[in-house]
């Protein structure tokens, strides 16, 4: 088994650290830094439950190994806000009933996060789009799409 020791820029932080070659970005993530927002869906890039942003775009972490992470910056949902500051996204995702069982929603608050990054008023078609890579069981879609409208409204009285 081969190991290296990497640094890896997670929610603003240097978190260095000891990984197996063959680790994902996922397993890391959860299993070595206790950051379990990410979730394990299907492990193979299709769900979208897993996304986290890798210098601002959404990634599926689970098809990434944590060694070809390099300098570029994570953030995981956990950066997001806090129980008592959350961050518009999820508020709105609150507010509209955005979840469901809601292990899909972090995957989800993440991609709309780095679409209203970069195009802050987007239309229906811009958030479908934006959001093609996650994939929800409860078929919230619509409660989905509604939140991020609804988050789109809060950033833009902020
Ligand atoms: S767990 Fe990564 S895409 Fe499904
Ligand atoms: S809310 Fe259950 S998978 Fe989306």
């Amino acid at each position: 088994m081969h190991h290296s020791r990497i640094t890896l820029h997670v929610n603003g932080r240097p978190r260095e650290l000891e990984v197996d070659h063959r680790w994902t970005l996922l397993r890391t993530l959860r299993d070595e830094l206790d950051l379990t927002g990410a979730k394990r869906g299907c492990d193979r890039g299709e769900c979208g439950a897993c996304t986290v942003l890798l210098d601002g775009k959404p990634v599926y972490s689970c098809q990434l190994l944590a060694l070809q992470v390099g300098d570029r910056a994570v953030q995981t949902v956990e950066s997001l806000g806090s129980v008592d500051h959350l961050h518009p996204v999820q508020a709105a995702f609150l507010a509209m009933d955005g979840g469901q069982c809601g292990f899909c929603t972090p995957g989800f608050l993440m991609s709309a996060k780095a679409l209203l990054d970069t195009n802050p008023a987007p239309t229906d078609a811009d958030i479908r789009d934006a959001l093609s890579g996650n994939i929800c069981r409860c078929n919230a879609y619509g409660r989905i799409l509604a939140s991020v409208r609804e988050a789109a409204r809060l950033l833009s009285e902020a």
